[in-house]
């Protein structure tokens, strides 16, 4: 496995492996990798001949000076990690080479709107920005690759798939499974942060995903009484802060009259020091035949008729 810290060095190489036929697989991280980067970094060697990972720590996503300070960082073990699941390239720049005028922003930047705006956009102004600038200029140095993105972060995933469309980007964007601890609690960086009590306490969050995805299997078409029934779970639990709990389209990220098709669980809460956030996706049953409004039926009955 070759280690590089050059942006040109990097993008030559994966030149010449596309030049002689090699796909190149990109899995970007910040490093403190766990079996959840793990398992993309083993899903792109699975499909991809020449598997980059990228280990650098965004400054531009981070909206708090001690957020940043406090990430993680071990290159060494990120190293072994990258290694043992099959990586042929660690790409490990420094700040000043990703960001020249590093501390004051690059003059260009990307904003992907609208979906930006509501759940980690609202609650992280300027979080998105700093993503989206980031990942389109991990792509432009890759080149045309497939990339792989973890469903934990979905509207992260839902970010990345739309700047790689509107910007006609020649990347495939694969979306991966999220990898849990044995209570339920998706794998992740922060997850060191916490102390044993609140280490406990956050399984919660899964629970209350759950007791949603009961409520919308169960038939229940009303985005407020499936939040309800995931934030009164995460209200028994006094070490958890509520950001926000909410059934939302799966697409669109907005909050629909009454749930339909595909539908996406998302919560975030502080535990702590620490903000978590996890996510599962349902469809509504019965929302393969939607009511025609102005019909008074739907497309069955019309057909039986
Ligand atoms: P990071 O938090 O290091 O995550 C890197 C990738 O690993 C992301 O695609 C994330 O969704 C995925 N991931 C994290 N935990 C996971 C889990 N438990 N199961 C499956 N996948 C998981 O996300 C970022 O870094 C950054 O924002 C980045 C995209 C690298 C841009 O800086």
């Amino acid at each position: 496995m070759r280690v590089i810290s050059k942006a040109q060095e990097l993008a030559l190489t994966l030149d010449s492996e596309r030049a002689i036929g090699r796909k190149i697989g990109l899995v970007p991280t910040m490093g403190a990798l766990h079996l959840g980067h793990r398992s993309l970094i083993e899903r792109a060697v699975s499909e991809c001949d020449v598997v980059v990972v990228t280990v650098f720590v965004n400054p531009l996503q981070f909206g708090d000076a001690s957020d940043l300070a406090a990430y993680p960082r071990d290159l060494g073990t990120d190293l072994v990690v990258s290694e043992e699941a099959g990586a042929s390239i660690v790409f490990a720049p420094s700040i000043e080479e990703m960001y020249p005028s590093f501390p004051d922003p690059p003059c260009t930047t990307v904003h992907v709107a609208g979906l930006t705006d509501v759940l980690e956009g609202a609650s992280r102004p300027g979080h998105f920005d700093g993503v989206a600038t980031v990942v389109t200029k991990l792509f432009a140095l890759a080149g045309r690759c497939r990339a792989y993105f973890g469903e934990k972060d979905f509207q992260q995933l839902a970010v990345v798939r739309r700047l790689a469309a509107d910007l006609s980007l020649p990347v495939d964007v694969v979306g991966c499974p999220t990898i849990r601890e044995p209570d339920g609690l998706a794998l992740s960086s922060r997850n060191a942060r916490l102390t044993p009590s609140e280490r406990l306490a956050s399984g919660v969050l899964h629970q209350a995903i759950e007791a949603g995805l009961d409520a919308v299997r169960a038939g229940e078409r009303w985005p407020r009484i499936v939040n309800a029934a995931m934030a009164k779970i995460l209200g028994g639990e006094p070490l958890v802060a509520l950001d926000y709990a909410v059934a939302v389209d799966a697409e669109t990220f907005e909050t629909p009259h009454e749930l339909a098709g595909n539908v996406r669980l998302l919560i975030a809460a502080t535990v702590g020091e620490v903000r978590l956030i996890d996510n599962e996706g349902a469809t509504a049953p019965g929302s393969q035949e939607p009511v025609l409004a102005g019909h008074g039926t739907n497309k069955t009955n019309k057909r039986e008729s």
